[in-house]
This record gives structure tokens, sequence and C-alpha cells, in this order.
């Protein structure tokens, strides 16, 4: 199993491929779940090359706390990924290796995108994800990569950093790989106790009867029923409940029949916060 560390070495071993066959990327923060294994099993079929990248990006975390606990395991992500191919590269960089000494975040215009939710909550989460994410898609130039739709937003953001930034490689949205009981794959359930994690099913379930309602009643209706149902649940803090449009993420107000919809969580539990999405028509 190759790991790289370095931009040189990485672009080394890029040298090698052959023009003609098709690389695909998939940018992680590692403490790989079956959820990043999932993305990773998809790249590997429809691509003939894989690079996995692994690294914790610190600007785009606002919170210092948030940071400093990340998981970090690149062993067993390692070992992880080389069950899934021998052949897959994977770039393990340091933050000086990426940013020399000079930790910032890019500021992009992402039409609006970033206004609302995890844009709204966490302040240059987005530019933080964009640096990173261009800094990648330019040192590597995929044809494809792959995120997961639990980071909804964010995947709407890549498109349309893709889009501003005119980087020519397609986005792929996979999907959301959730716990048996319901509870979306992150890497920051790892930092749940084994009760809280059980109960966390909560919030799918919670979404799962928001679609429901939003079948026959309205916006307001549907977000006052799941404030409720988090006033009741003191095991859960919710951040926001959010419905919104998903193209523009612009918040519904009402429903308009030629719109898609997504319904989105954020809520903390023993000061861990969880997010999930879904779709709701
Ligand atoms: O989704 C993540 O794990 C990160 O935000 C990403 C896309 C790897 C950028 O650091």
């Amino acid at each position: 199993m190759l790991v790289v560390k370095t931009r040189n070495e990485l672009r080394d071993k890029l040298n090698k491929f052959d023009e003609a066959s098709d690389l695909g990327l998939v940018p992680t923060m590692g403490a790989l779940h079956l959820g990043h294994v999932s993305l990773i099993k998809k790249a590997v079929a429809e691509n003939q090359n894989v690079v996995v990248s692994i690294f914790v990006n610190p600007t785009q975390f606002n919170n210092p706390d948030d940071l400093k606990k990340y998981p970090k395991t690149l062993e067993t992500d390692v070992s992880l990924i080389s069950a899934i191919s021998e052949n897959i590269i994977i770039f393990a960089p340091s933050v000086d290796e990426i940013y020399h000494k000079n930790v910032i975040h890019k500021n992009y215009d992402f039409a609006g995108l970033d206004n609302v939710m995890e844009g709204k909550f966490r302040d240059n989460h987005f530019n933080g994800v964009g640096t990173i994410v261009e800094e990648l898609f330019r040192l590597i130039t995929p044809k494809r990569a792959y995120f997961g739709q639990k980071d909804f937003q964010q995947l709407r953001i890549i498109q349309k950093l893709t889009e501003v930034q005119q980087i020519p490689v397609e986005i792929i949205g996979c999907e959301i790989v959730r716990e048996n009981h319901g509870l979306a794959m992150s890497s920051r359930n790892e930092r749940l106790s084994n009760g809280t994690r059980l109960k966390a099913a909560f919030i799918y379930k919670t979404l799962k009867t928001a679609k429901q309602k939003f079948g026959t009643e309205s916006v307001v209706n549907v977000k006052d029923w799941v404030s409720n149902e988090f006033e009741k649940n003191k095991d859960f803090q919710l951040e926001y409940f959010e419905i919104t449009d998903v193209e523009t993420l612009t918040p519904a107000k009402n429903k308009i029949n030629t719109i898609k919809y997504r319904a989105f969580i954020a809520a903390y539990t023993e000061k861990i916060r969880l997010i999930d999405n879904l779709a709701l028509n």
C-alpha cells in the first residue's frame, strides 16, 4: 500500500499513470468508517486509478476544541483502504506540506449557498473546505471526485466551487450510509458513548417523520413539530432544523410543486455535533 506524504512524491506517482486512464479522488479527513468505504469502493469501480486523501484540514474548523479532538487513526485507515485495493494511493500530507506555515483559508463567493445552516453556524467553514478541496483538485487533477450526501450542503458548495473556479472534475454525490438503527455514519460517532450512539437514532427517526408530515402539512407546521420533538428530548439540543430547496439551499416558506426539497438537522449530544439530512419529495 502506497502512502505518500509530500506533493513531489504524489506528482511522481501520478506522472506514471497512463494519461488516458481515469483518476478518481476521495477526499477525507481520515477516521474512516463504512460511509468512506462505500465512496472508495465506488471510486475503484469507476476509475482505473484512485487517490484517497487523508488530511484533517485546520482551516475548516471554527472550533479549536473540535479540531483538537478530531480522531486521527492513520494506521487503521490504511488497513481499511488496503482491504479494498492495494493499488490505491493514499495522500496523507502534513499541515506544513499543504499550507507552508500560512494556515489561512481563501475567500470564495458561493452564491449564497454558504449563508444558511452549516455556513451560518460555522464561521468560514466552507471557505476552509473550498481551500483544501481546490488545492487537492489542482494538485491531483482527478476526472471524478466522490463526496457523501451526509454533508449535502458541502456537496452543493463543491459543485459551485468547480463551476466558479472552472475546475474540470465530475463531482459524484453518494448516498448516506447509516448504522443499523439509522444514525448517519460519521467519524464523530466514535466519540459518543454506546448508549447515546443508540439513542442518536432519534435524529433520523425525526427526519423520517418530518418527511411524512411534509406530504400533508405546511413547512411551518413541520418545523414546529420538529422543534417540539427536540424540546421533549433532553438528550439532544437542536441547533437548527431547516427545509430548503435542494438547488439553491434557500429555506422554504411555502411548498412549490416544481421544487425539490430536503430537510436538514444539526444537533448536539454529549457536546458532540451531529448532522443529517433527508430528501423530502
Ligand atoms: O467531508 C470531509 O471529510 C471534508 O470536509 C473534506 C471534503 C475532506 C475537506 O477537508
